[in-house]
């Protein structure tokens, strides 16, 4: 088996590590394609370093452009590298204009694509990366969803619910497997300078392109009285001198900036972290993974699984309610036990064995290939049902060979996440049938 990773930024790099090791684990072949969007050593380099993974076959060196660009340019030059490589099935994470690239190219050229964390929405229109992962998803064979609840994201997109695999997020395996080594080998215990402090990371466009925001989370952090570790992004670092913000930060007594730490160092600052303050995606993940209370810095999570948990609170980007929502955390015992012990809703670590494993099965039963229009030999059209009967949807599907099943309403008229034993009777559901050659 062949597969190609598409990659290009440092939360892909992180989260396609555990993959791309256990693909070659197996001895199966593993064409790692990094586009190069991001391009400086502490954003891409030192994580193949930290992560032990093989330098990129390919290096399309996208670099900093305009995001258009940057797409168009990648989705260009995959054409080439994909055509001549013949693989399996590419691989993507996340919602990057990497990915958004990676899925397109793929799918147009009609290669199977993999869709590593999809389903993620924030249904909020105004994120790029709410629009990418959609692209993403749509041009996608396989979905590799973390929880029940992104499944239930496609499944109202119509997506079929047998390829929809819930595998947890693959931060997990990259946590797990990297701490202990973290704690031992970092040496940025030497670095720091406080003992008690808050982790901040932040470089969403929403919070660092806005002037006001920015200044706003700034005077949050200068006002607090906890000491803060910083690790600024490139892009923040750019919007802060630019704003005039960035100085007043380099000065404040209470603030450690650094530049973006390796994987190593990050775990090892996010494991000595009272609390950790966030827009990141990733680093909301691995609070709740590490069993640190989280701050988000955003009004709507595509994860809000980690709120619900009790894992993680929405600050928003007020000084006022950054401030009285950490102050509320660190000073009430309850609510800090309570948000420190909640239970991790991405998975055990052994997500990407079950990513590995189904595209293992679709490959051995020769159903990595894209379904033309023409193997349809017959659409029947979507039909609704009610189901009155004892049956479960396995049971459904395996009576009526040529139905897949598209959603589940209960008698509230939600939609259900469906699985081979969810019971029918008493529901409402929505069925595709069709005839395949
Ligand atoms: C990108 C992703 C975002 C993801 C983040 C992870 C998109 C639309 N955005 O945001 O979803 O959460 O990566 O970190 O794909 N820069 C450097 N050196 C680098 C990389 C970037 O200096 O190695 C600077 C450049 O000034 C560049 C800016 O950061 O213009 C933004 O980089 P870009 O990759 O476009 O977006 P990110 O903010 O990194
Ligand atoms: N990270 C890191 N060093 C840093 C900041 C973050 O290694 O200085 C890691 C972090 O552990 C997480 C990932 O980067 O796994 C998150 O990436 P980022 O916040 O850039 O992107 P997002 O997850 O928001 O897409």
């Amino acid at each position: 088996m062949k597969i190609a990773v598409v990659l290009g930024t440092r939360p892909e790099i992180i989260k396609m590590a555990p993959v791309i090791s256990h693909i070659l684990e197996q001895e199966d072949e593993c064409l790692i394609i990094h586009t190069g969007q991001h391009y400086d050593t502490q954003m891409s380099r030192q994580f193949f370093i930290d992560l032990d993974l093989p330098i990129p076959d390919y290096n399309i060196g996208i670099g900093s452009k305009s995001a258009l660009k940057q797409i168009s340019i990648i989705i260009d030059e995959l054409e080439d590298i994909l055509e001549s490589e013949c693989v399996d099935i590419v691989l993507v994470q996340g919602d990057t204009n990497t990915v958004l690239a990676g899925a397109v190219a793929s799918n147009k050229l009609k290669i199977p694509v993999g869709h590593v964390e999809s389903g993620l929405r924030s249904f909020d229109k105004d994120m790029p990366e709410e629009i990418n992962r959609i692209l993403a998803d749509d041009s996608s064979m396989l979905y590799f969803v973390p929880t029940n609840e992104t499944g239930i994201n496609l499944l109202n997109e119509a997506v079929d619910h047998d390829r929809i695999y819930v595998t947890g997020n693959t931060i997990v395996d990259a946590c797990n497997r990297h701490k202990e080594i973290a704690l031992k080998k970092s040496k940025l215990k030497d670095e720091l300078l406080f003992d008690d402090y808050i982790a901040l990371t932040m470089h969403r466009a929403e919070n660092v392109d806005d002037n006001q925001r920015l200044s706003q989370i700034v005077d949050a952090i200068l006002d607090l009285e906890y000491n803060i570790v910083f690790p600024v992004h490139p892009h923040t670092k750019k919007s802060l001198v630019d704003a005039g913000l960035y100085e007043s930060l380099v000065e404040a007594e209470n603030i450690q900036i650094t530049k973006p730490l390796g994987y190593l160092d990050f775990l090892y600052l996010l494991c000595g972290s009272r609390v950790i303050l966030t827009d990141s995606g990733g680093v909301q993940e691995e609070a709740v993974t590490l069993n640190i209370p989280c701050v988000t810095l955003r009004y709507s999570t595509e994860r809000p699984e980690t709120v619900s948990c009790g894992a993680n609170i929405l600050a928003g980007s007020t000084s006022v309610e950054i401030k009285k929502n950490i102050t509320r955390i660190l000073e009430d015992e309850i609510v800090y036990e309570g948000m420190s012990n909640a239970v991790n809703p991405y998975g055990d670590g052994e997500s990407s064995k079950k990513i590995y494993d189904v595209i293992k099965s679709y490959h051995d039963r020769g159903l990595l290939r894209i379904r033309k229009l023409n193997d349809i030999t017959r659409f029947n059209g979507y039909h609704l049902y009610s189901i009155s009967s004892d049956v479960t949807v396995g049971e459904y599907e395996k009576t009526n060979r040529n139905s897949t099943i598209q959603q589940v309403f209960n008698s509230d008229g939600e939609s259900e996440f469906i699985t081979d034993d969810l019971e029918l009777k008493n529901k409402t559901i929505i069925v595709k049938e069709f005839e395949v050659n």
